[in-house]
């Protein structure tokens, strides 16, 4: 079994600049969600064909490796889009077709069409759902052993009645689709080819109707664009709460579909976490927060903080108002507080950057404390340079370290320094001005000059 998915068409009705299957929900792009339930549903990425128009290089950049992609230069209609792709497969093999803008498929609604098609002797299979508002959906007519679909733009006021909907995911015999494809003609209203008019070319064909409509939710405009990702954050969440996490607030938290997340872990509300970030057990994020591709060891407390690409083991607490940059990496128990920036540089376990700090492309070893308002100056204007902190050691608040420097271990560095040569290890490093106090020159205040 080999799957087409047409992701060619403009979206007209997104008013977008970018092609429709790449919007995102919840972090992931829209096609992306539709070949990840047809892997789940046992169909390789090597048997996915994925039919590109539209900025096609924007689709193709996002497809997965190993995801067949095909062009289809002019957009003439979703039959079209399936003659093109058959030109250019040619496997004798039984073909699911799904549309690229119905993303919530599930992949067990996938593997029950599968399933229609392969122990019947239809030549087509297609999934329905029942609408109360069925407008903008093709329309399905039942007759005898076979069906027709009828697209909303050509149904005549009684058709337009009818609420059994085409969700656009479809099982066909290669025998059938090979052949059938090649009648379908453009004579309806909107002038397109429609692969749904390939039902008329059989009498033995049967639809599939879904119990769960929000699955099939096409999405042809930035409303149900909102309304889809709804239903996937209602989705997810409602799997994690299931799993043992509590959610404050379901409806004010976004959770991406490939984020794992421990048992007695609490998500706060107004909390984004996205890619494929990890999160442990026993862990407090939020609120406002938000987490993308990062691992979070158990026990970690993180709070209003934005928090990228970045490692946290154990019992660490981040915030609020922290921001953690690609390649941070806080080993057990290390806190890291109120605006402090952190990118590519390692804090050893039990280390603290508290209040007003940037450490940038630096090592830093345990048991550190790095005062309120240090900053490794790590960029000289052209390069970025290392700074190295070895374990025990004290740098004084205000501190300014120019890197490449090293510190060494068990040192302190004096408050409102500017270190720019190497600390030897147990040492007290001090490079600032020092202070002058000149007795008796003090401004006079109004009140004595008043008196006068
Ligand atoms: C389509 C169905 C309709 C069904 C609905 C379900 C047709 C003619 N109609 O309507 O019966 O109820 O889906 O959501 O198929 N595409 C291409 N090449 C093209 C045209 C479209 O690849 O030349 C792609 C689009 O990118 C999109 C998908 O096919 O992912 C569906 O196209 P769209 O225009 O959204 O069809 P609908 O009007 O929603
Ligand atoms: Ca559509």
């Amino acid at each position: 079994m080999i799957a087409i998915v047409l992701a060619a068409g403009l979206g007209k009705r997104m008013k977008s600049e970018k092609p429709k299957v790449i919007h995102d929900i919840l972090g992931v792009p829209m096609v992306l969600w539709v070949l990840k339930s047809l892997r789940n549903a046992g169909i390789d990425y090597s048997n996915i064909y994925v039919v590109t128009g539209y900025k096609s290089e924007l689709v193709q950049k996002i497809l997965p490796e190993g995801v067949n992609s095909i062009e289809q230069k002019d957009q003439l209609g979703t039959g079209h889009a399936v003659f093109v792709a058959l030109e250019e497969i040619h496997k004798n093999e039984d073909i699911l077709v799904l549309n690229g803008d119905v993303p919530l498929i599930r992949h067990e609604t996938i593997m029950e069409l599968k399933k229609l098609l392969e122990f019947s002797s239809h030549d087509a299979v297609v999934l329905t759902m029942k609408l109360d508002e069925p407008s903008g959906y093709g329309r399905i007519l039942k007759y005898g052993k076979g069906l027709k679909i009828i697209e909303d733009a050509d149904a005549d006021s009684k058709t337009k009645r009818i609420n059994e909907v085409n969700a656009g995911i479809y099982g066909f015999r290669y025998e059938f689709i090979s052949e059938a494809i090649k009648q379908v003609d453009n004579n309806n209203e909107q002038g397109e080819y429609y692969l749904p008019d390939v039902f008329n070319f059989s009498g033995n064909a049967s639809a599939l109707i879904i119990g769960d409509n929000s699955e099939v939710s096409g999405i042809n405009n930035r409303v149900q664009l909102a309304e889809v990702q709804k239903i996937a954050q209602k989705r997810i969440n409602e799997k994690h709460m299931y799993n043992g996490v509590t959610i404050i607030d379901p409806e004010n938290t976004y959770i991406g579909p490939d984020v794992k997340i421990g048992k007695d872990s609490i998500i706060q509300p107004m909390t984004f976490i996205s890619g494929c970030t990890e999160i442990g057990t026993d862990c407090v994020i939020g609120p406002m927060t938000r987490i993308n591709e990062s691992i979070i060891d158990n026990e970690v407390e993180i709070i209003r903080s934005e928090v990228d690409s970045a490692t946290i083991e154990k019992g660490s607490k981040v915030g609020p108002y922290s921001r953690l940059r690609p390649g941070a990496y806080l080993q057990k128990n290390v806190k890291v507080g109120n605006y402090v920036e952190i990118k590519k540089s390692k804090l050893g376990e039990g280390s603290k950057a508290q209040h007003l700090t940037y450490l940038g492309d630096s090592e830093i070893g345990k048991d550190v404390n790095i005062g309120a308002g240090t900053i490794t100056c790590n960029y000289d204007g052209v390069n970025k340079h290392k700074t190295v902190i070895k374990d025990n050691s004290f740098i004084g608040s205000n501190s300014s370290i120019v890197a490449p420097v090293v510190i060494g271990r068990n040192s302190v560095v004096g408050a409102g320094s500017t270190i720019t040569e190497n600390v030897e290890d147990y040492s007290l490093a001090l490079g600032r001005g020092r202070q002058v106090v000149k007795k008796g020159r003090y401004r006079k205040d109004k009140s004595e000059e008043g008196e006068k």
